[in-house]
């Protein structure tokens, strides 16, 4: 049997692929730390434990990778998983990267995967659920009615988790060969927002004002911190933070479109759907 091992299966991507390949009526393997009992297709995996890694691909030819969230370094556990995976016969990788690398290896990671037959990198830009709770951003939100950040009027071209899904699924139904030249993709939304413009959609789409702080990115790790990221990583996503202030994010793709056929959802759109998500808590 053939079929596509979705790792970071119950993740925030991970699963709306997982939805969109079943209603292609395309066998998944739906890989977790903690597999549903009763879901048929879920597998137990941890990039933690290379004895899972076998089970999981037998018998797979596609594979979409979630690389280790926090993780400094992926490469010890995804490397050799990718290499095996090439050994059994897997003919298709789709990588989950960023397009800003935030692990210091994550390059040479996306690197491994481009070099591979049929080897696809994915970069998003940063996510719009990143708004909503649990998230750091989002949880604040809701909270406090506020975001901090460290990127000033930066603009960053937030895409939804289901349209990197639906480009992920566009590629990995699709079995023909990959031209070296199509192997990465930056995957935006339709506009590039600052924090300020995304907090005004936000307030005019739910009619609850959100306020945005500017904060320095040490003031940013330390919340983060706060907020159970470790440090190391803490630090990491506090400096990219600081790092779309002079615009290093500020780009739109038209990646989302050119693989699915479908323009990505806007930000506004984003908000009309999650309204609720914002309310603020009972007092
Ligand atoms: N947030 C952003 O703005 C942004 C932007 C660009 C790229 N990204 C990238 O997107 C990825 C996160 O994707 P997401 O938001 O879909 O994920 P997510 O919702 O945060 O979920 C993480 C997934 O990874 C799995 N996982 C975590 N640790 C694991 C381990 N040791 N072994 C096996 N599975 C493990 C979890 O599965 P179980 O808990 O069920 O095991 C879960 O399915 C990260 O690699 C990040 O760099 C994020």
């Amino acid at each position: 049997m053939t079929g596509v091992l979705v790792t970071g299966g119950t993740g925030k991507t991970g699963r709306e692929l997982v939805s969109l390949l079943r209603g292609q009526g395309v066998p998944v393997r739906v890989a977790s730390r903690n597999p549903a009992a009763d879901d048929p297709d879920a597998i137990r995996f941890d990039w933690d434990d290379p004895a899972t890694h076998p089970a999981a691909l037998a018998g797979q030819d596609r594979v979409f990778v979630v690389p280790p969230g926090q993780s400094l370094d992926p490469m010890p556990s995804v490397g050799p998983f990718l290499a095996q995976a090439q050994r059994l016969g897997v003919r298709k990788v789709v990588l989950l990267g960023s397009s800003i690398p935030l692990a210091p290896r994550a390059p040479e990671l996306a690197a491994q995967v481009r070099a591979q037959p049929g080897g696809v990198v994915l970069r998003p830009s940063g996510f719009m659920q990143n708004f909503l709770s649990p998230h750091p951003l989002g949880e604040r939100i809701r909270r406090d009615g506020e975001i901090r950040t460290a990127a000033g009027d930066g603009r960053v071209g937030w895409i939804d988790v289901r349209d990197i899904a639906a480009a992920a699924a566009a590629l990995l139904t699709d079995l023909d060969a990959v031209p070296g030249d199509q192997r990465d993709h930056l995957l935006t939304g339709p506009q590039a927002l600052s924090y300020p413009e995304a907090a005004a959609i936000i307030t005019a789409g739910t009619g609850r004002p959100v306020r945005v702080v500017h904060a320095s990115a040490d003031q940013q790790a330390a919340e983060l911190r706060a907020a159970g990221i470790p440090a190391q990583f803490a630090a990491i996503l506090a400096a990219a933070d600081a790092g779309v202030r002079p615009g290093r994010e500020d780009e739109v793709s038209t990646a989302v479109l050119d693989l699915t056929g479908q323009p990505p959802r806007s930000f506004t759109q984003f908000v009309q759907e999650h309204a609720a998500r914002w309310a603020a808590p009972a007092a």
